[in-house]
């Protein structure tokens, strides 16, 4: 398709997988007709531009195009976001207001994670999908608006139904015409591309050399999982980008900072369970704690460069900034183990993530586990069953863990 290539100019499209390029041209055939699209595909695959493409060349390309996050919206507050209420429909309406479905009158709506919409309000999506009816809360007036409906999703819907979370019907309908986006993992020659593209970006947002990869490197770039896919590859090019003073990357500086894969994590407990059912809750948790320990990668990050900007150090010693994270992440911990990890002298850089890599195997998993039972425990006043469906764990596993940690007082 000739247009292909203008179109990922356009929209900063990077790659030439077979997968992406279809699903670019199944939008664009789709656009001129009025059929609801939804677009699936794992979280941070790209589908987010997708439905700006279908509005862009659609005849709506000059009326209003509103993208919302269903996941993002309260349960309360999300018919009224979408259908608009009347003045007194609820303590706090003291006006009427517009939903985005009657502000959105002629043009596009995109409605991302479409899943996470409570079944109440799947059930007005029906309707003014069927017959662009209709009824803002405390309302009993029917309206009609003409939208146009684009819906992401990186859930499986068809398990959501079996699951009685998603209506069937309103999947039919909005699954008029689907469009779905490959994981990362499975366009390897896209990633090469995507990894240059990323560091130029990330190169003249820093105003630094770009980053290169050694061949050994990129081979290790190419076979990776990928779970947060393209979003993933960005954050982790940004991340080599700011902290890595050698601008060119070997294999072993890079696996450092790819989290390990899932099927490789480590059990959270020694023991012979690690192949019942509990096994799965405890993986629940280890991503909670991958999740945490990301967070603190940023932080870091913005220390480093926020430093680094400020000329405060144009190479702050690795000990300085471990013992800076340590105190801000492990208020508890004593002076001596702050010092004793950190006491390595003034190395470059570069080797942070050693450090941190290290510290973190050493005792933070199971700190970090506690943590956040105990967490879970104090918000629902030490109600084990809530606290349990918390944490995304059975009763059970609760149990042991608090044995396990000493907890069984709380
Ligand atoms: N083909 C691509 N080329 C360049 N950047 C991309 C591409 N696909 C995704 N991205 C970038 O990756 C990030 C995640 O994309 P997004 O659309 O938000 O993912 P999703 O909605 O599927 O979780 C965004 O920063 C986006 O700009
Ligand atoms: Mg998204």
């Amino acid at each position: 398709m000739e247009n292909l290539q203008a179109i990922k100019q356009r929209f900063e499209i990077i790659g030439n997988n077979d997968g992406l390029n279809r699903a670019i041209d199944i939008a664009t055939q789709v656009a001129p007709t009025d059929l609801s699209v939804l677009i699936t595909g794992e979280s941070g695959v790209g589908k987010e531009v997708f439905p700006r493409i279908i509005h862009a060349y659609s005849t709506r390309k000059h009326a209003t195009y509103i993208a919302v996050n269903c996941g993002a919206i309260p349960e309360g507050t999300i018919d009224s976001e979408l259908f608009g209420h009347e003045k007194g429909a609820f303590t706090g309406a003291l006006s009427d207001r517009k939903g985005y479905f009657e502000v959105t009158d002629g043009g596009t709506i995109f409605l991302d994670e479409v899943g996470e919409l409570p079944l109440a309000t799947q059930s007005r999506l029906l309707r003014v999908l069927e017959s662009g009816e209709f009824i803002r809360v405390g309302s009993s007036k029917v309206l009609k608006t003409n939208v146009r409906v684009i819906a992401a999703t990186n859930l499986n819907i068809p398990a959501a139904i079996k699951n009685g979370k998603f209506r069937e019907d309103l999947y039919y309908r909005l699954n008029t015409i689907p469009i779905s986006i490959p994981p990362l993992r499975e366009r390897k020659s896209d990633i090469t591309l995507l990894f240059r593209k990323f560091a130029a970006d990330f190169a003249e947002k820093y105003r630094m050399p770009p980053i290169r990869l050694t061949e050994d490197a990129m081979l290790i770039l190419e076979e990776y999982r990928w779970p947060g896919n393209i979003r993933q590859l960005k954050n982790i090019t940004e991340q080599i980008s700011i902290i890595e003073q050698e601008r060119n990357v070997d294999a072993l500086t890079l696996k450092k900072y790819l989290p390990i894969e899932q099927n490789s994590l480590p059990a959270l407990s020694a023991g012979s369970e690690q192949h019942d059912t509990n096994f799965a809750s405890e993986r629940e948790i280890l991503y909670k704690i991958l999740f945490d320990m990301k967070k603190d990668m940023n932080d870091l990050k913005r220390l480093v460069y926020g430093m680094l900007e400020k000329g405060e150090a144009s190479h702050p010693s690795v000990s300085d900034i471990t013992s800076l994270v340590l105190k801000d992440q492990y208020p508890t911990l004593p002076s001596e183990v702050i010092n004793s990890t950190t006491d390595a002298g003034a190395h470059p850089l570069s080797s942070i993530q050693e450090t941190e890599a290290v510290i973190e195997e050493s005792f933070s998993l199971e700190e970090k586990e506690k943590e956040l039972i105990v967490k879970a425990l104090e918000k629902n006043h030490s109600k084990r069953k809530l606290a349990a469906k918390d944490l995304g764990i059975s009763e059970r596993t609760l149990y042991r863990k608090l044995k396990e940690y000493n907890l069984e007082d709380f």
